[in-house]
């Protein structure tokens, strides 16, 4: 995407082909800094302290974790217990996200499946088909969620289009164009006069400090607000539709992501308002039939909630925001069950939150 003048992308490989570049997006939006991930370790590390985030993205990042096992490891023990065992480690650094397993699996199975003098080199193409997957996968999703858009500003004559979202699924939690934002920047570049609520998404603010920053420097209209404004908003008739992304949608339709997100869509049944989910099929975990029960709910560090991070007169700072010894809860995402949710946008086109209709359009999944 487009920063500044410059083409960029969260995940690429270094021209020496052994290091992995991303941007570390715990510095933003006030300092743009790239990082190198050269281990195993650093991959780990880059996805649980979230320098990388958001489910495509942190299945790119271990699909290449995967290419740097393969890389590092001494050549007599790059056999399959050491890569099994390394793939493990990558896979359990976030629990939620089913896309890093996803995204580790795949590379996994091809360095397994190859000869000895060949993994390297399948790790490092197999991880860069996932990018290249991923990409094309989000750029469809944006073309299959246009036509929500269209038809809103046709039932408005062409008046401003309302977006709300949670958290941050555009280009930065994936490679490019985002999953919630690719409608939406599909929208505003067909010349679509549109405005996206941005939800602050407490505690770690990748609403207002991620998506604020990429619609502004996409030209995107866009306001933050706080967590709990959504369902006044809705009650005003000030959002037109609701698009999330997800970290893992089950096969029967029920929908993790950021917490807060469930809210959102007791809110936006309450009030009539169209509440989709846009994913690639990477974020769909075809085993779990039951998300409420089933999906597992990453718990973060009490820190993350009891500070906050922000620019005090230019200078990074972290702010105590509560009583120091007051115990504080940081569960990471919820689960909207699947009959609040409108429809999915997918690559392969927009479908009912049913079974039925996943099944329809990811029959080979079907179990
Ligand atoms: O904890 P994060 O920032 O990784 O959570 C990200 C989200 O919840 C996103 O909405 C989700 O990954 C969808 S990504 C396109």
């Amino acid at each position: 995407m487009n920063v500044d003048g410059k083409n960029i992308r969260t995940i690429w490989l270094d021209k020496s082909a052994k290091i992995i570049k991303i941007i570390d997006q715990r510095k933003l939006p006030h300092r743009f800094v790239i990082a190198d991930l050269k281990t195993v370790d650093d991959v780990i590390t880059a996805i649980e302290d979230m320098y990388v985030r958001g489910a495509p993205l942190i299945g790119a990042t271990g699909a290449y974790g995967v290419f740097l096992a393969a890389l590092n490891a001494p050549h007599d023990r790059i056999g399959d217990d050491y890569m099994i065992g390394e793939a493990d480690r990558l896979k359990s650094a976030r629990p939620t996200a089913v896309n890093l397993a996803w995204g580790v699996d795949r590379v996994l199975a091809e360095t397994l499946a190859a000869r000895l003098s060949e993994k390297i080199s399948r790790a490092r193409r197999s991880a860069g088909d996932i990018v290249e997957l991923e990409v094309k996968n989000c750029r469809k999703i944006g073309e299959h969620g246009l036509p929500l858009i269209e038809q809103i500003r046709r039932n408005k004559n062409g008046g401003t289009v309302n977006v709300l979202t949670h958290c941050n699924a555009g280009w930065l939690a994936c490679i490019e164009y985002g999953t919630a934002t690719a409608p939406i920047y599909a929208a505003f570049d067909s010349g679509i006069d549109i405005h996206v609520w941005v939800d602050e998404t407490r505690p770690l603010n990748q609403g207002a400090r991620l998506t604020a920053w990429e619609l502004g420097k996409h030209g995107v209209k866009h306001t933050i607000i706080t967590d709990n404004a959504g369902g006044y908003l809705m009650q005003r008739g000030l959002v037109d539709l609701v698009i999330v992304g997800t970290d893992r949608t089950t096969a029967t339709g029920d929908v993790a992501n950021k917490i807060g997100t469930y809210l959102k869509a007791l809110a936006a049944q309450d009030n009539g308002v169209p509440f989709y989910v846009a994913l690639p099929s990477s974020t769909f975990d075809w085993e779990l039939k039951d998300g409420v029960r089933d999906i597992p709910i990453e718990q973060r560090a009490a820190e993350e909630v009891k500070y906050v991070w922000g620019l005090n007169r230019d200078t990074p700072a972290q702010v105590l925001i509560c009583p120091a010894d007051s115990p504080a809860a940081n569960f990471a995402f919820d689960v909207t069950p699947a009959r609040l949710v409108s429809g999915f946008i997918t690559e392969r086109g927009v479908c009912r939150a049913t079974p039925e209709d996943i099944r329809r359009l990811f029959p080979e999944n079907s179990n």
